[in-house]
């Protein structure tokens, strides 16, 4: 296992669509995913896709952490999922606010929009299916997730920049309150 650099905003295969793998139970496939298992730990990141670590393939994991339970309430623990060859399926036209992150923008945080309730499916490394429903945070990570696969970063989602922020600089208390005006700003529009 090897612990991965990981690719930050600007470079050019984060901007990439990724291909689909056709056997997510290969010897490669596995290797890809051990290391990238080993990326995320040391980044101890919530997850992470494929072309992150510049390998253009349909393959993400991640994991829903006991600290955002407590913030997200509908949600439970998910522990770390290899998705390869994701799809997913948006089940409610609802949209939530939340605080996102990247292991590919480090340092930063922003106010994203995302569909509130989906369905994934795709692989584990053994070739078994995946199918789940997902809300809030979790819906969230796997839509982050798979964007990657798209070449599209969280910053490309935000409609409106001014909660952009480095991490450091964020007083929760306030970051609180930046949501609850982009909630209500979401909800006129
Ligand atoms: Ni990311």
């Amino acid at each position: 296992m090897a612990v991965l650099k990981i690719l930050r905003m600007g470079h050019p295969l984060l901007r990439m669509r990724s291909e689909k793998v056709d056997d997510p139970a290969s010897n490669e496939v596995k290797r890809l995913v051990s290391n990238m298992i080993s990326t995320l730990n040391r980044a101890k990141g919530a997850g992470l896709a494929a072309p992150q670590v510049g390998v253009l393939k349909r393959v993400v994991i991640f994991r829903v952490p006991k600290e955002r339970i407590k913030e997200e309430r509908n949600s439970n623990i998910v522990d770390l999922t290899v998705l390869v060859n994701p799809k997913i399926k948006i089940l409610t036209k609802k949209k939530e606010m939340g605080w996102e992150g990247c292991l590919s923008v480090p340092g930063l945080r922003g106010i994203v929009s995302r569909f509130y309730s989906v369905r994934y499916s795709g692989y584990t490394t053994d070739g078994k299916k995946i199918i789940r429903e997902a809300r809030g945070f979790h819906a969230r990570v796997v839509q982050h997730e798979c964007d990657h696969l798209d070449g599209v970063l969280y910053p490309m989602r935000m409609k409106d920049m001014s909660s952009l922020s480095f991490t450091d600089q964020l007083d929760p208390e306030a970051s609180d309150l930046v949501q609850a005006r982009l909630d209500t700003a979401g909800s006129i529009r």
